[in-house]
């Protein structure tokens, strides 16, 4: 296994610390490409439904592809303006999921490089969250980004009747979804609106018009970018030969840990600004493949997808590195670097987690990027997108629906009136009637 394997020589994956698992990656290699591996990979790359319980294709890659960017021309046409004319000085994202998680981690990822408008990130339905950004922004200045691909999420609906609230000039406004009649009767413009196809998912959407605020913060280039490194990646992982193909081998790892028992995957990231990547990456791996049953319907023994957490280097050395370093629950991590600019204490702390964690037969990868700009961050996040559907082909699951997160939606729906009411449930909830009373006092 000549590791490290490298991309343009600016990514580098390292998996040379994962012990037995490396002798039996020939028999996990095997294995996928009995599971018709290659026309999953063509499907994808060649916008055929993959996701098929909504019946839909996954266009993340398509979208990014050269041919495809004239796609962006609205995008760049709305980011230029906003940014020559000066008139705006703040972006408020309003959005939630995938369409606040990526924007936000490119944006922190990337700040020290701006030279646009501030973008800021609404998420959370508490309603501190849109207070304590707006408590420090200046209405005429501000403008806003309902950001969601279906245009009927609760948080962000909420949200963006709070900053109507604050500046109810329309004008202000935009929408990025793929549901433009309701964003129409929201009632912003068909001028402000930048949709993109249903056939991109929430947590393959930073791609499409929901990167809008990064235009905007970084400028039109940088956002292509970002598209051409994830288009780097998507060439790698559709040419390389299964044997030197970074996401497949990293996911056949992911594959090899989880069937010997190993639930939780740490993803440490030694760059400060890198720091949103573990939650981006929570949502990307866990809604994709924490799923119940096979694209067939068969209930699945065990879980497809590990547990994903993380925090910034070296900060998680104190606080759960000790838990990795010695529990007997054995944790694989991936260490990710930057090369340049050089920060040799960083890095020297990185290696020294990987050493001793070897030495004590823990197991490991190691990615380097090059620097930590919008291509190399392009390709990371294409390697880990392609990380995800490799294990969801591996396990026979849809990584890119997600009905699981569809009936909490519903109760909540049920629930938020009848405590407005402070009356009766229509349906009485078990375990809840008891807080529900006490709520009622
Ligand atoms: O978490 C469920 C989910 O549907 C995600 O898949 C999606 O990214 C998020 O909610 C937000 O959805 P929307 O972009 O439609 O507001």
């Amino acid at each position: 296994m000549d590791t490290p394997f490298d991309l343009d020589k600016k990514f580098f994956l390292d998996i040379s610390r994962h012990g037995n698992a490396l002798q039996l990656l020939p028999s996990f290699l095997r294995k996928i490409e009995a599971q018709d591996f290659s026309t999953w990979r063509d499907k994808l790359f060649s916008g055929e439904v993959v996701n098929n319980t909504e019946n839909r294709p996954a266009l993340h890659v398509q979208i990014r592809a050269p041919e495809s960017r004239k796609s962006y021309d609205p995008l760049k046409k709305f980011s230029d303006k906003i940014r020559q004319e000066k008139k705006y000085t703040d972006i408020v994202n309003i959005g939630i999921g995938g369409s606040d998680l990526g924007p936000a981690m490119i944006y922190k990822a990337l700040e020290p490089q701006r030279d646009g408008p501030r973008s800021h990130y609404v998420s959370n339905l508490d309603a501190s969250h849109i207070q304590q950004t707006l408590a420090a922004l200046n209405h005429e200045t501000t403008f806003f980004l309902i950001a969601s691909k279906t245009f009927t999420t609760m948080e962000t609906l909420e949200n963006a009747k709070r900053a109507l609230a604050w500046q109810p000039d329309k004008s202000h406004y935009a929408a990025l979804t793929a549901n433009k009649d309701e964003a129409q009767r929201f009632g912003i413009g068909a001028e402000n609106i930048f949709s993109f196809p249903e056939g991109i998912g929430g947590r393959y959407s930073v791609w499409s018009s929901i990167g809008l605020s990064l235009c905007i913060s970084f400028g039109s280039e940088v956002f292509s970018n970002l598209l051409d490194g994830a288009h780097g990646m998507d060439r790698h992982f559709a040419e390389a030969p299964l044997e030197e193909n970074m996401p497949v081998l990293a996911a056949m790892l992911g594959q090899y840990h989880l069937l010997h028992g190993r639930q939780a995957h740490a993803v440490l990231p030694y760059a400060e600004n890198l720091g949103r990547l573990p939650a981006y990456l929570q949502q990307l791996i866990m809604e994709s493949n924490g799923k119940k049953k096979t694209r067939e319907g068969v209930a699945l023994k065990s879980s497809p997808c590990a547990i994903i957490f993380g925090e910034a280097g070296t900060n998680a050395q104190h606080s759960f590195m000790q838990f990795i370093h010695e529990s007997p629950a054995t944790v694989p991590v991936d260490f990710i670097g930057i090369i340049s600019p050089r920060q040799n204490g960083l890095m020297a702390n990185m290696l020294a987690q990987a050493q001793a964690l070897e030495s004590n037969g823990r197991p490991s990868s190691i990615i380097l990027l090059q620097e930590l700009n919008a291509f190399c961050l392009g390709m990371l996040l294409a390697f880990y997108e392609h990380r995800t559907f490799t294990e969801a082909v591996f396990c026979s699951i849809n990584p890119f629906d997600q009905p699981g997160v569809e009936m909490g939606k519903k109760i909540a729906k049920e629930l938020s009136p009848a405590l407005e009411k402070q009356g009766d449930l229509t349906e009485p909830h078990k375990n809840l009637d008891s807080l529900l009373k006490i709520l009622d006092n």
